[in-house]
């Protein structure tokens, strides 16, 4: 694993920002996986303020994200299409056919994580993943537990988030609320992932999952076995491996 540290949280933006960048200028039709939150919307203005000064071509470039919300409407603010079509997609002008999500609505997910995951392959399979790295260690929406052998399914909210999508929303409280993501296997099969956390709020579970055994209790773990793998923090999330690795 490559690990950068960077010194502020502005150095981390303006990085993994050039990351996602430096992959569409290296293979000008890389597909290449996003994550949505917190971590990710100043690197994606970041991307998007660059292209919109100096363009370059993206017309062949595909963009996904590694999840989605199922059970509420594609326009709500927090589904993930919305956040990465107004952060990044839209900025860039990607076209819709090179944007691939899943729907948040069907009913048949299974169908729709085979789709989701078919269309990648299709494109030669996913060269780039950013990972978000969640307060309990979950990657995509790949909570503690999920086999490392899962492929691309729907799975729970963790409860937090849950209950904040409920606050923002008014889905029905019959409505189960979930998120497609891809598998841990369909993560791992990335030519290249990066995980990327930033803040202090991190660090303990940055620890426990490049430091701590592998194990499905914190599924970001996995990413010590992964080939190609770059961890990248701000100073805060970094505090409690800084001079250790
Ligand atoms: C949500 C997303 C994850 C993301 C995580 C991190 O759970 N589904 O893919 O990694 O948020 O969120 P934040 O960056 O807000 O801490």
């Amino acid at each position: 694993m490559k690990i950068t540290i960077c010194k502020s949280e502005h150095e981390f933006n303006v990085t993994a920002a050039w990351r996602i960048i430096a992959q569409m200028l290296e293979k000008p039709d890389a597909v290449i996986g996003l994550s949505t939150g917190q971590t990710t919307i100043d690197m994606h203005a970041i991307v998007s303020d660059v292209y919109r000064q100096y363009p370059f071509d993206v017309s062949r470039i595909t963009l996904f994200n590694v999840d989605e919300l199922t059970n509420l409407p594609r326009a709500y603010a927090g589904s993930c299409y919305t956040m990465i079509l107004n952060q990044i997609a839209g900025p860039l002008g990607i076209p819709p056919e090179n944007f691939i999500m899943p729907p948040t609505m069907s009913n048949d997910f299974e169908r729709e994580a085979r789709l989701f995951e078919q269309q990648l392959t299709e494109r030669g399979g996913a060269d780039l993943q950013m990972l978000g790295l969640g307060m309990n260690g979950h990657i995509g929406i790949n909570q503690p537990g999920t086999p490392f052998e899962s492929e691309t399914w729907v799975s729970p909210m963790d409860p937090d988030f849950e209950a904040r999508v409920r606050r923002e929303t008014q889905v029905p409280a019959e409505t189960i609320l979930g998120g497609l993501t891809r598998g841990i296997k369909n993560i791992m099969h990335t030519r290249k992932l990066i995980l990327i956390a930033k803040g202090p709020r991190k660090a303990e579970m940055v620890e426990k999952a490049i430091l701590g055994p592998v194990t499905t209790d914190i599924p970001a773990s996995i990413v010590q076995m992964h080939p190609n793998c770059e961890i990248l923090l701000d100073a805060d999330a970094g505090a409690l491996i800084a001079g250790r690795v």
